[in-house]
């Protein structure tokens, strides 16, 4: 409380001065109000009369000269739920009552286990605050962290965890964030799976009690991933107030959202509590993840546009070549070994793939999983990092500058986190893994987790691949994880210590790639575990793309591309073009080389197939496809998404468009799943076009109606539409256009 009077000079000095600053960052020392406006959003919390920091209000973005008085803490409701519990704290302590889910649980060395935070101090940091709180009684601060992007009003939080006492602390719960709501009527979006069948859109009412989404598996998981979106009653897919949050972690995480019994909403996020027990040393500190969280009017779609835009501009990497880019630039078109031989790579079977691929217009060839070690199949060979002599006999170097030649780039499958018992390195290094002695080791797929967090596990990593870069011209990498954690012992630690795991295996993960991307500043990296089962903000730093799922089909990626694309931007969902029938769990799906392009290349296009059977017309037809989508790819990837009609919930239909930042350009994306009673395909009211632009429209593939001009405005494309000819109809079938500004 002291700290209030000793802000009393500044009131002083400016009695008026309500908001009067021109940065998106304001602190009012009157109202004790801190303000952030970004793009169409305002957050603002403040210090209540009680000394805790309270949110005031997230949403649509408010008048400059708005105010808001100092925050009061919500009453108590009867006897049971006391005015600490009630009140939308930004970042509540488990202590004096709380119910709800905390921010932060301790346990302080002599068992006291109550924590209570008051503001102590703030900084502005150009973009946000820094604001500091202390328990009311004992040396632990939070430092929380606030920094609003100007452009989509995104605004990244996390917490900095710091005990400042002479004895140890132990941290329970940690979150990066609390975020709260207005009360309503909501309607909650997240995201689950498994593997082969990733990013299914669930929808359910916001209802009292909590909905937990989380992984307790050591990394991100396939089985629910750290995004959410809470949409108000009324809201829709273009329509309507949403509420939307990503968690930037790949170790265990875990989101809640929260109704209490005054219908308050609120959603916390950061590490998976679950086995947590992290032990903070007398003058140590622990980082959260940064919780992104955004607001938009404009219903789902706009919400994933916003979220779409900051990940380019914000989250992903850049390379030497893009250094200092508003965006990173496009995905080259990747060829991809895996489905068409697995592990029966060779010098021999992998240049004529190539010369394939160059036939066809790749960018970049990419030898998957086989080239190493003993490896013949998924039993042996993980850990030995040296290439295969049987396959390989002159080594890696004649078939990188075989494709060189062919005019392509050369990628490189590894999966360094993991080892097969039957490797040199376990059989040397067999403490190197995840266990706890004396235990049975849980294998799967034949493999073990190194734990990433030992220092020589981390400098092992490092240096096989430094060294793999350094000696081969490699442009690429995909960074598989092919399972998740069993028995996480980490017994080089004293036993109160050993759960640190959770958190120093992540960060020696993300330690790895920043350092291997600065000694290696060309090379872009693939971010795969088994699918799309490791995919957030956080790895999203340091990996240009990702592989969203085994499962090629391009029926079933319809799904899951939608489904991904509410969190994550289309310009990392890589989706390669496989053979027809798919061969996953016994489906037998056949489709057409148009519609398996069609489908890949509503994200970042790949071919995955065995092309050495491919017939010359369907090379002719996927090497016109490919030309077709270099020239409209950055409107693709990189423009604003429009999900005009849904495949989910097994619609008949579906379509994406994407039109281009200047509106200059736009893409159309339709599929048919199965004409039912002759049904025609729905007219496409475009969106998000110049109404006074005139557009020129083109076929990539597939015919539009007769009556269709050469040319219209964007007013007439938006509300006359777009009509399909009359014999666009059966099982799978595609058709893509595309509109150029004249
Ligand atoms: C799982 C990946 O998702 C596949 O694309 C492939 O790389 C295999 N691993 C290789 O083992």
């Amino acid at each position: 409380m002291l700290k209030f009077i000793s802000l009393a000079p500044i009131l002083l000095a400016a009695p008026m001065l309500v908001f009067a600053q021109t940065s998106n960052v304001r602190f009012d020392a009157g109202g004790k109000v801190f303000r952030l406006d970004g793009g169409g959003v305002s957050y603002v919390f403040g210090v209540n009369t009680r000394g805790e920091l309270q949110q005031l209000y997230w949403g649509g973005r408010l008048g400059a000269a708005d105010s808001f008085p100092q925050a009061k803490p919500m009453p108590e409701w009867a006897s049971f739920d006391s005015s600490y519990n009630n009140t939308p704290q930004e970042f509540a302590g488990w202590g004096a009552g709380l119910f709800n889910e905390p921010a932060l649980k301790v346990t302080f060395a002599d068992g006291n286990r109550d924590l209570v935070l008051h503001y102590e101090s703030h900084v502005e940091t150009g973009h946000g605050f820094d604001v500091v709180l202390k328990d009311i009684a004992r040396p632990i601060f939070v430092t929380l962290h606030y920094e609003m992007d100007a452009t989509s009003g995104i605004l990244a939080r996390s917490a900095t965890i710091e005990n400042r006492g002479a004895d140890s602390v132990t941290i329970e719960q940690a979150v990066a964030a609390a975020w709260a709501l207005p009360a309503g009527h909501y309607t909650l979006n997240y995201l689950t799976g498994r593997w082969a069948g990733e990013w299914t859109l669930n929808q359910e009412p916001v209802l009292p009690g909590a909905r937990v989404i989380e992984s307790r598996r050591g990394s991100t998981g396939h089985q629910a991933n750290p995004w959410f979106a809470i949409q108000a009653g009324d809201a829709d897919e273009d329509h309507g107030g949403v509420w939307f949050g990503a968690l930037a972690w790949s170790g265990s995480w875990r989101i809640t959202v929260e109704q209490d019994q005054l219908d308050a909403v609120r959603v916390t996020g950061g590490f998976n509590p679950f086995d947590f027990g992290y032990v903070l040393k007398a003058g140590e500190k622990l980082e959260t993840p940064v919780f992104y969280g955004g607001y938009a009017q404009d219903g789902l779609g706009g919400a994933s546009r916003l979220l779409h835009r900051y990940e380019l501009e914000h989250i992903l990497p850049r390379t030497q070549a893009t250094a200092g880019q508003a965006v990173p630039k496009v995905r080259p078109v990747i060829y991809n070994s895996w489905e068409a031989t697995e592990f029966r790579v060779s010098e021999a079977g992998q240049m004529a793939l190539a010369e394939k691929a160059a036939a066809l217009g790749v960018d970049r060839f990419v030898m998957d999983d086989g080239w190493f070690g003993q490896r013949k199949d998924d039993r042996a060979g993980l850990g030995d990092w040296y290439v295969n002599k049987e396959k390989f006999p002159r080594g890696l170097k004649p078939l990188i500058d075989r494709v060189h030649a062919l005019g392509m780039d050369f990628g490189l499958w590894v999966e360094p986190e993991m080892v097969n018992p039957d490797s040199d390195l376990y059989r040397a290094h067999p403490d190197w893994v995840l266990h706890f002695p004396g235990r049975p080791e849980s294998e799967q797929r034949n493999q073990l987790v190194l734990n990433l967090a030992r220092p020589d596990v981390k400098d092992y990593v490092l240096s096989f691949l430094d060294k793999l870069l350094a000696e081969n011209d490699i442009a690429f990498l995909k960074w598989d994880y092919n399972r998740n954690w069993s028995e996480p012992g980490w017994d080089q630690l004293p036993p109160a210590e050993q759960k640190r795991v959770y958190v120093a295996f992540t960060e020696n993960l993300y330690a790895i790639l920043s350092e291997l991307r600065k000694r290696h500043p060309k090379v872009e990296i693939e971010n795969c575990s088994g699918g799309g089962g490791r995919v957030d903000l956080g790895i999203l730093r340091y990996t240009d793309e990702v592989w969203p799922s085994d499962n090629t089909d391009p029926f079933d990626r319809l799904t899951i591309q939608d489904g991904f694309t509410y969190a994550y931007t289309p310009q990392v969902m890589m989706a390669w073009v496989t053979d027809s029938p798919h061969d996953l769990e016994h489906q037998v799906r056949v489709t057409s080389i148009p519609y398996r392009m069609l489908s890949s290349m509503q994200g970042s296009l790949g071919i995955g197939a065995n092309i050495a059977n491919w017939t010359p017309a369907e090379m002719t037809t996927a090497k016109r496809l490919i030309v077709a989508y270099h020239e409209v790819q950055p409107t693709i990837v990189q423009g604003a998404l429009y999900r005009l009609i849904s495949p989910r919930n097994g619609s008949e239909f579906s379509a994406t468009q994407t039109v281009r930042a200047d509106k200059g350009q736009s893409v159309v994306f339709a599929f048919i799943h199965s004409t039912e009673k002759g049904h025609s395909f729905p007219t496409l009211k475009l969106k998000g076009l110049d109404p006074a632009a005139q557009y020129a429209l083109t076929s990539i593939e597939g015919k539009v109606s007769a009556g269709t001009p050469a040319a219209a405005s964007g007013a007439w494309w938006m509300n006359h539409g777009l009509d399909f000819d009359n014999g666009f109809r059966g099982d799978f079938q595609a058709a893509a256009v595309r509109l150029d500004r004249k």
